[in-house]
């Protein structure tokens, strides 16, 4: 089978980007220490390219998430298959995820921080596809709003593939 990948979103305007969204979190945690949940593998790109930006101190951790079983479409129920190493009590936890699909993941992870006592938790993703939407996200920053379209690079993946593309592309399978 044959995958067609063309740019969707070029390296530098996903760089430009980047910069734009750490400038605006530097301002908005002003005074504090950010605890930044980077959700293994998608938003790794992402997350340390974002941190670089941020000016303020910042703490890393990471977790991994599942919602898909064996389909490529979401169930809804979220798995922890990697757990946190730090602990994000009292904590200001900004949780960077690569894409808001479904929002699933998002709204599950924004209630277990919650659930851990941690002092505020905000959401940022660097993709989101809102007409895929089938819960609500509250998301304070995101990079790029882009139609319902597969797409890979900067960190997402097609059957794992495709994560180190430095721009974010579509990919239509023939
Ligand atoms: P949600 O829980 O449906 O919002 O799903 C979010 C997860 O689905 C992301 O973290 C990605 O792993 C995956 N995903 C959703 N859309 C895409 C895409 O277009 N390309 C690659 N992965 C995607
Ligand atoms: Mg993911």
């Amino acid at each position: 089978m044959n995958e067609n990948v063309m740019v969707m979103i070029p390296e530098e305007d996903v760089v430009k980007r980047i910069k734009e969204l750490g400038d605006e979190i530097t301002r908005d945690y002003k005074g504090k220490t950010i605890h930044l949940v980077c959700i293994l593998k998608g938003a790794a790109f992402f997350a340390t390219e974002l941190a670089k930006r941020i000016k303020v101190p910042v703490k890393m951790d990471f977790m991994a998430t599942s919602s898909y079983g064996q389909n490529s479409v979401s169930s809804g129920e979220i798995q922890i298959t990697k757990e946190l190493d730090l602990d994000p009590k009292d904590q200001d936890v900004l949780v960077v995820e690569d894409i808001i699909d479904s929002g699933h993941t998002l709204n599950f992870l924004e209630g277990y921080f919650k659930d851990k006592g941690v002092k505020s938790v905000k959401l940022c993703a660097l993709l989101d596809k809102p007409d895929r939407r089938e819960v609500i996200v509250n998301a304070s920053y995101i990079g790029f709003s882009i139609p319902d379209k597969f797409v890979v690079g900067y960190g997402l993946d097609y059957a794992q593939k495709y994560r180190n593309l430095p721009y974010i592309a579509t990919v239509e399978v023939e």
